[in-house]
């Protein structure tokens, strides 16, 4: 198998995603999320923070419109392209403000567009507190097709697996660093984005952001708990449009291992106390 993208040290850079009312959200990322917020042409609204970046445009409420990884430099990106085309998938190029020429997105089998760049240096303010977009995490009806893309067309790599007692995949996690994942799936019974989440590294800044969501009036909506797969330490809010977003810490680090096959239980999703089950 020839791991493409990971060997490119590809990592989730930003995400596109609808709004019946793009300002609305964005206002919510910038204060939220500490992000400074920028408008855009057609209603389109751009949030920037050191190491994060979102834009929201006018669609609909919770869908993903596109999510952009970062390629390390030009030569990684032309090896998945290549990949790409040697695997016959189509693409088109992939216009973005954040990203250099030559950025290009392929559609994965439930339409989500996932686009592949080299990112354009961009000043960043420092004076918030650390949090870089790290992963996403989608639903689908259909996770060994899910698979097969990523890994057999793409290049990520399976980290971990969730198997119910029927033998069924219901979740996998893969990997396009040496991050356990920077791209996740569940499967539901619907299709489309489940959460987002941002690795701030040290438990002191989960606690760090949650005083800050608690001064906002956020409430955390699950956690502060540890999942199974990837051993990381999370807490979740939901966005005014009702998306989740995770902050994330202790995420494990990959270097060579086989994938792990985990129970489809509530101890895989949360080691310490309740879990948020999606099928
Ligand atoms: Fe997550």
């Amino acid at each position: 198998m020839e791991f493409t993208t990971l060997k490119s040290e590809a990592s989730l850079h930003h995400l596109g995603i609808e709004s019946g009312d793009p300002r609305i959200l964005a206002e919510f990322y910038a204060k939220t999320m500490q992000m400074k917020m920028i408008s855009s042409d057609n209603g389109t609204w751009h949030c920037l923070g050191p190491n994060r970046l979102l834009v929201f445009l006018k669609g609909k409420g919770q869908r993903l419109s596109f999510a952009a990884f970062a390629c390390r430099d030009e030569q990684s990106l032309d090896q998945i392209k290549s990949r790409v085309d040697k695997e016959g998938l189509d693409w088109k190029p992939f216009k973005s403000p954040f990203l250099k020429d030559g950025a290009f997105s392929v559609l994965d089998p439930d339409d989500h567009t996932i686009s592949f760049g080299v990112p354009i240096k961009i000043k960043q303010q420092n004076d918030s507190l650390y949090a870089p977009l790290q992963h996403l995490t989608l639903q689908s009806l259909d996770l060994e097709k899910f698979i097969d893309f990523y890994e057999n067309k793409l290049g990520f790599a399976v980290s971990d697996r969730v198997i119910n007692s029927d033998g069924e995949l219901t979740t996998c996690f893969l990997r396009s660093n040496r991050e356990h994942h920077s791209l996740a799936c569940f499967k539901s019974q619907r299709v489309g984005m489940d959460h987002h989440s941002y690795e701030v590294g040290d438990w002191n800044l989960i606690k760090d952001w949650c005083d800050h969501f608690s001064n906002l009036g956020v409430k955390l909506f699950w956690g502060p708990g540890r999942h199974g797969p990837g051993n990381n330490l999370f807490t979740f809010i939901q966005d005014c449009d009702g998306n989740k977003l995770e902050i994330s810490a202790e995420l494990e680090i990959v270097t060579d291992r086989k994938p792990v096959d985990w129970p489809h239980e509530a101890r895989t999703l949360n080691l310490w106390g309740d879990a948020l089950m999606r099928s």
